[in-house]
């Protein structure tokens, strides 16, 4: 319960932050999100996050290329063929989601890509239902924390760019990029942290 509801959120968090500061033109459109729907000078309110379709958009293209928890385990409960492959009852299976969530076939040419934008009026979701995106894995195994997670990010997301410009070093800004090493595990952290430096938007 405390690693599915803590080590997940972060590296979504973590995971998200680096494909923003690798996409500045998601970072602006993000900013102007936020600032056109949250114009007092206070924090951002869970209200406001609501009505913020882009950066739902963003979270969303972040948990399909970056999921936390990319294999899924099953215990097939009967016989069953598929694909012409036999799985005796009983074997355990994997679901690879990460492949799931980046195969052409189904997400178009540019999977690998980050574009938060290719979510607006698609049809696919991450309420358990649907196969091919499954960052919350699926059905009656479906993570109970969805809710929970999904306030969280977009709250703290929220608030970091309404009140932070971010740098990826001090002084002035270079071209680099942060890079998307990933750490082996059960869990698909970075595998080296995300330094950036936030400046005060209102000083
Ligand atoms: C970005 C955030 C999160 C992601 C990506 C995530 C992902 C997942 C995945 C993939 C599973 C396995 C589902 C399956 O096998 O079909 C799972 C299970 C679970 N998650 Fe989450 N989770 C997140 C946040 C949370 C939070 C915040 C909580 C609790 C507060 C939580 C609690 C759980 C629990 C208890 C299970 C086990 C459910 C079971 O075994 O039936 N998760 N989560």
């Amino acid at each position: 319960m405390f690693f599915s509801g803590t080590a997940t959120t972060t590296s979504q968090l973590e995971w998200t932050m680096t494909e923003l500061m690798r996409h500045p033109e998601c970072m602006k459109k993000l900013q102007d999100e936020i600032n056109s729907v949250s114009t007092h000078n206070s924090n951002v309110t869970e209200k406001e996050v609501e009505k913020m379709d882009y950066l739902h958009c963003v979270i969303k293209e972040g948990l399909r290329l970056h999921p936390s928890g990319p294999l899924l385990t099953r215990l097939s409960t009967e016989d069953v063929q598929l694909k012409g492959y036999d799985i005796a009852a009983g074997t355990q299976v994997i679901i690879n989601a990460c492949a799931l969530q980046r195969n052409p076939s189904i997400w178009g040419h540019d999977a690998e890509e980050y574009r938060p934008e290719r979510h607006f009026g698609l049809n696919l979701d991450f309420n358990g239902t649907d196969s091919k995106f499954v960052p919350f894995g699926a059905r009656r195994r479906l993570c109970p924390g969805i809710g929970f997670s999904l306030v969280l990010s977009k709250l703290t997301l929220a608030n970091l760019v309404k009140r932070f410009t971010w740098r990826l070093k001090v002084g002035p800004e270079g071209d680099d990029k942060p890079d998307l090493v990933e750490a082996s595990g059960i869990d698909v952290c970075r595998k080296f942290p995300l330094i950036v430096f936030p400046s005060l938007v209102h000083a």
